[in-house]
């Protein structure tokens, strides 16, 4: 069987709703860290969700915020540090600051392994979606795939770059403007806070023609009902993947 073709958007309604580990396998390991992601695949999930940002000399970094101070030994802003200083920085565990290409290189050498992991790379900034499309087509990356970003213009920008890379727009509340706002940008779903994931809001959604993701669920009782939601999910994002995968 071929490789599944990155490019491909998701379209209808999923049958399986994927379990993706919030910033890798994130209770238990640094967060966005290889050893997060080797973690979050053992443990279960499909795949995993990472946030992308810029350093200072254009490295797409996998960080969550905008400083290194809470998940690292160092201080700064991300967009102000070269690569070689978030390099050198201690992210937990002996763990680096993943370059995505490096994130790309274990996800190619997982499929080469025989699983796939679905990656939801989240945009963090201005400019990352068209370079994160550059870096994906550098690696020739066969998985699959999502972008995702709260940010709309990112969207845009990243759509106007490929026509054909599934796009999930973030948000934490749902209102009805998002429905638009995805569908003007090609978006297969909207990516929601789950609290704020109700059954008028799914059937609101699925009748747009739109799938639903839910970030962050971590509560096995929120777990259930999500994944008790019909359509199911596209996806549902957490920091615990085996309640995910034990889930259903
Ligand atoms: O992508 C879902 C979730 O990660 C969004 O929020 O702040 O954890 O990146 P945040
Ligand atoms: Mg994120």
């Amino acid at each position: 069987m071929p490789p599944p073709d990155p490019r491909q958007p998701a379209g209808g309604a999923p049958s399986r709703t994927l379990r993706l580990g919030h910033r890798g396998a994130s209770a238990g390991a640094p967060e966005n860290t290889l050893l997060a992601f080797r973690r979050a695949i053992k443990l279960g999930a499909d795949g995993i969700e990472c946030d992308i940002q810029r350093s200072a000399d254009g490295e797409l970094v996998i960080i969550h915020d905008d400083g290194v101070e809470r998940t690292t030994d160092g201080t700064g802003i991300v967009g102000n540090l070269p690569y070689a200083a978030l390099a050198a920085l201690d992210a937990g565990q002996g763990e680096r600051i993943p370059t995505l290409a490096e994130t790309l290189r274990w996800a190619t050498d997982t499929i080469a392994g025989g699983v796939a992991p679905f990656l939801n790379l989240e945009l963090k900034g201005t400019g990352t979606g068209p370079d994160t499309l550059v870096a994906l087509g550098r690696a020739g990356y066969p998985g699959p795939l999502a972008l995702s970003s709260f940010d709309y213009p990112t969207l845009e920008e990243t759509r106007q770059a490929d026509g054909a890379v599934e796009l999930w727009l973030l948000s934490g509340p749902y209102h009805d403007d998002l429905i638009a706002q995805a569908r003007a940008i090609g978006a297969t779903c909207l990516d929601l806070n789950h609290r704020a994931i109700t059954p008028a809001v799914a059937a609101r959604v699925a009748a747009a023609g739109l799938g639903l993701v839910a970030w962050t669920a971590n509560d096995p009782a929120d777990i259930r009902r999500l994944l008790a939601l019909d359509p199911p999910l596209r996806a549902i994002i957490g920091d615990h993947p085996e309640r995910l995968a034990g889930g259903e």
